[in-house]
């Protein structure tokens, strides 16, 4: 499926909030209803802050969570890294930041008994309005999709160290069981336990559920993705991974996004922007 900018606006709104969640992570909220109204989980917006030249180029924020009530708010969650988060990371309530969106292909509702969500970092951005769809406490977009699809969603959250972890009461109150991984085995209560992969903490959960009919979906560091794939094709399970390849314009033209998508011996480029940046985990080449 290839999704052009076909339903995206572009609004240059003020900001609502810009709190800081967790160690350089912030969440920010604008108000954007026509947004609101059809984003659905895994889409994108591309972000600049038009006060300044420089990125001139806006960048990819995933969906992270989105009014359907009709308060019309959208919330970007980003980590503090660079060019444009750092200078993001710098705007007072009222300052305005441009978007464009929403953009991509989104994640496919598809009925399963347990979901199985994997994420790397601020790779989590994705999973929480997947998780309250699937859960079937919010419903997304403007067409009618299923909601309410997983009996049981699972959420492997790995970090450098607990710091980073961010947003883990509303992936809670979402219904989500939490496994936590880290690098340095710091825990959310401040505790420290054996350091651990969030790839292990997917195979602990797996080898639980070996009864369920599973789905993983997976964000983050691309080894760790590729981990993942392995991981699932391996145990014959259906995996959809959401890449973060750098995008320029985000709407199809300038091909920086491209991923080579198909087989070992017979693939091709595919814009992350307009063909995914959601992809069956088997098509993807990974090197
Ligand atoms: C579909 C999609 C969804 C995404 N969702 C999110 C999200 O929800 N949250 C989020 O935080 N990010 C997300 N990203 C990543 C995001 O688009 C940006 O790439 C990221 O925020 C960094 O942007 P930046 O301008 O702050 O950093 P940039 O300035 O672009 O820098 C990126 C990296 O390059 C390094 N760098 C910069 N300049 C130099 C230099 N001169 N020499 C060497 N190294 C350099 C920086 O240190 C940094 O590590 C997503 C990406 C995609 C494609
Ligand atoms: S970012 Fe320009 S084609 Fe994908």
């Amino acid at each position: 499926m290839t999704c052009f900018a076909d339903t995206a606006t572009s609004i240059v709104t003020p900001l609502v909030h810009n709190q800081t969640i967790a160690q350089d992570t912030k969440r920010m909220r604008f108000h954007a209803p026509e947004m609101a109204a059809c984003v659905i989980p895994g889409q994108f917006f591309m972000v600049r802050n038009p006060a300044g030249n420089d990125p001139l180029i806006g960048r990819a924020l995933a969906l992270y969570d989105a009014a359907q009530d009709g308060s019309g708010w959208i919330d970007l969650v980003y980590l503090v890294k660079g060019k444009l988060t750092s200078s993001l990371a710098q705007l007072h309530p009222g300052a305005p930041v441009s978007v464009w969106g929403p953009l991509g292909n989104g994640f496919t509702p598809k009925t399963t008994e347990h979901l199985i969500m994997v994420a790397g970092g601020i790779g989590q951005t994705p999973f929480l309005t997947l998780a309250k769809e699937a859960m079937g406490s919010q419903a997304f977009g403007k067409q009618p999709r299923a909601s309410g699809y997983a009996s049981k969603v699972s959420f492997c959250y790995g970090a450098r160290k607990a710091s980073y972890l961010a947003g883990l009461d509303q992936f809670e109150s979402a219904g989500c069981r939490l496994h936590i991984a880290t690098d340095d085995g710091s825990r959310p209560d401040g505790s420290t336990a054996q350091p651990q992969l969030v790839t292990e903490s997917l195979l602990q959960v797996l080898d639980a559920s070996q009864a369920e009919n599973c789905r993983i979906v997976c964000c983050g560091p691309e080894p760790m993705m590729e981990a993942v794939a392995q991981i699932a094709e391996q145990r014959n399970i259906e995996c959809d991974v959401s890449l973060e390849t750098p995008m320029a314009c985000g709407i199809g033209l300038c091909f920086t996004c491209v991923a080579k998508i198909g087989t070992e011996a017979d693939w091709d480029y595919k814009r992350t922007c307009v063909e995914g940046p959601v992809f069956d985990s088997r098509s993807i080449v990974w090197h």
